[in-house]
């Protein structure tokens, strides 16, 4: 099971020591991850190396995936982060598609789908993420939307198993009504999403689940499901350490 805390635009190198000294009081983190349950942090990119080196002198077992990548290999894309830079500071992964980004920097299905090629390619794992807008929903329009986000991106996976690649996809369920405001979506809701990827794209597509959108470690409990949930994606409550260690006593009581 993987908590990923997307940090989004916040955190300085003074928040992220204090955030890590607060994480480093809980002994049992290797314990956790040889359980399988393993935190996941997304800083902002010009905090990742210190992040690395930070989680390495305190022998903490964290993956740091990045918030976001360009889709093109190298050259003039003036502000863009390539993967082999990402792979190059030996990152698990990046986050792609966030709805932030689609909504407010442009991004199109088309972008998505050539970073996850380009990240598999890196063997950097792909945290998809996809929803609808609160529009899309009333409309009853949620599930084709889930469905045009996700068949480019699938498409590439296919791909790229073709060509040998065994790294990991997880696709990140996060209704855009429920990013930021307190509102979660239902365990029943997640479970529809669920369904419909596995009858979509099969299996392989559904299994790695997440879901995302004002998680806290109150509502986690009611989101655990196995075989539907495989993880969470938090982005507001996890900017607070207390929160990530009282989330992961939580889950522990679902085994
Ligand atoms: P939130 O954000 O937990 O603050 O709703 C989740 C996300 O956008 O990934």
């Amino acid at each position: 099971m993987l908590m990923v805390a997307n940090w989004k635009m916040n955190m300085s190198r003074e928040t992220i020591v204090s955030y890590l000294d607060a994480l480093s009081r809980e002994g049992r983190w290797a314990r956790w991850c040889a359980h399988g349950y393993r935190l996941v942090l997304s800083p902002p990119l010009v905090y990742l190396d210190f992040l690395m080196h930070e989680l390495q002198a305190r022998e903490l077992p964290f993956w740091v995936v990045a918030q976001n990548m360009c889709a093109h290999e190298k050259g003039a894309y003036t502000g863009e982060v390539s993967a082999d830079m990402l792979r190059d500071l030996g990152l698990s992964g990046v986050i792609l598609g966030h709805s932030e980004r689609r909504r407010l920097f442009g991004e199109t299905d088309a972008h998505v789908a050539a970073k996850t090629a380009l990240a598999l390619t890196r063997d950097l794992v792909p945290i998809v993420c996809f929803g609808e807008t609160e529009e899309d929903r009333s409309a009853k329009n949620h599930a084709k939307v889930w469905e045009r986000q996700i068949a480019p991106v699938w498409k590439e996976v296919q791909k790229a198993r073709a060509s040998g690649s065994e790294t990991p996809v997880y696709f990140a369920y996060e209704p855009v009504w429920a990013i930021g405001t307190g509102r979660t979506a239902a365990l029943d809701d997640i479970r529809e999403v669920a369904w419909t990827l596995r009858e979509s794209f099969g299996h392989d597509c559904a299994s790695g689940l997440l879901y995302g959108g004002s998680v806290n470690d109150e509502s986690l409990s009611m989101l655990v499901e196995k075989g539907t949930v495989y993880g969470f994606l938090v982005g507001g409550a996890f900017l607070d350490p207390e929160v990530v260690l009282r989330s992961f006593d939580r889950l522990l009581l679902h085994p």
